[in-house]
């Protein structure tokens, strides 16, 4: 395992790895790995010959300056993790590596519309140009690659999908599903941070998604009825306080007026001190055309 905390020596290692024929894998994080995150290193260590894992907490992204301080961090822990998993190179930039000047604010910084706009984007303004802005920066250094992030933050993989297809970086995205507890909780850094009866009352946000793929299976297509059921069940639970709760097209992130083909149901809430989002997804099947008619 090689620990590299240079920009250019991150760079110029995986550009000498693609020299020797071998396909590079990226995985970005913001260390305090977890089993969610080591699915990402285990499908890039598949599908790449030499997986490089990013452990940055990116002060840009955060818009609460106290989520920044109480970020965990764990290099040690991280760099063993990323290692069991198949990654061999742990890129742990120091912020000024990344960011010369800071806290001066940065000159250049990418935003990307629309995808980004609401749900996550319109309750932390700011996150998304950071999080865009950030992993423009990580491609940039890694070159040609595959880059690997998980579909629990799903609007954070339309943002960088967009990103990357506007700026033209010479990257593939792979899109990885969420890994949960038996319980139905989705694997968070964030979840250190409940109490006990926090982590009972996070488990509404499995129950509300669960409730509406069930309104969906059952043949609803109006989404202000499939997110009144998600909602109804998030405001059912003592302790949670739903910020939304919508089904979308999950290309666009747009709530249509009839919901067909790829949908996304995603919610977030509040429970105690920690902001918590999930989603699921089905493909609705077009209906079938009645029988006699050709
Ligand atoms: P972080 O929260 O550390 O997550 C790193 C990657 O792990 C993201 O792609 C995220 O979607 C994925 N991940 C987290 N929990 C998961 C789970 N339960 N199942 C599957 N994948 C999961 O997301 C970020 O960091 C940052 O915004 C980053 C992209 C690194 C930019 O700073």
């Amino acid at each position: 395992m090689r620990v590299i905390t240079s920009a250019r020596a991150f760079s110029d290692a995986l550009e000498g790895e693609r020299a020797l024929g071998r396909r590079v894998g990226l995985v970005p994080t913001m260390g305090a790995l977890h089993a969610g995150h080591r699915s990402l290193v285990e499908r890039a260590a598949i599908e790449c010959d030499i997986v490089a894992v990013t452990v940055f907490v990116n002060p840009l992204q955060f818009n609460v300056a106290e989520d920044l301080v109480n970020y965990p961090r764990d290099l040690e822990g991280d760099v063993s993790q990323a290692a069991d998993s198949g990654a061999s190179i742990v890129f742990a930039p120091p912020v000024p590596e990344m960011y010369p000047g800071f806290p001066a604010p940065v000159a250049t910084s990418v935003h990307v519309d629309a995808v980004g706009d609401g749900l996550e984007g319109a309750s932390r303004p700011g996150h998304f140009d950071g999080v865009a802005t950030v992993v423009a920066k990580l491609c940039s250094l890694a070159g040609k690659s595959r880059v690997y992030f998980g579909e629990k933050d799903f609007q954070q993989l339309a943002v960088v999908r967009r990103m990357v297809t506007d700026l033209s970086l010479p990257v593939e995205i792979v899109a990885c599903p969420t890994v949960r507890e038996e319980s139905g909780l989705a694997l968070s850094s964030r979840n250190v941070r409940l109490s006990d009866d926090g982590r009972l009352a996070a488990l509404a946000l499995h129950r509300a998604l669960t409730a509406g793929l069930g309104a969906l299976d059952a043949g609803e297509r109006d989404p202000v009825r499939v997110n009144a059921f998600m909602r109804d069940v998030l405001n059912a639970t003592e302790g949670v306080s739903p910020d939304y709760a919508v089904a979308v097209d999950a290309a666009t992130l747009a709530t249509p007026e009839k919901l067909s083909g790829e949908v996304r149901l995603l919610v977030a809430a509040t429970v105690g001190p920690v902001r918590l989002i999930d989603n699921v997804g089905m493909v609705l099947e077009p209906a079938e055309a009645p029988v006699g008619v050709t």
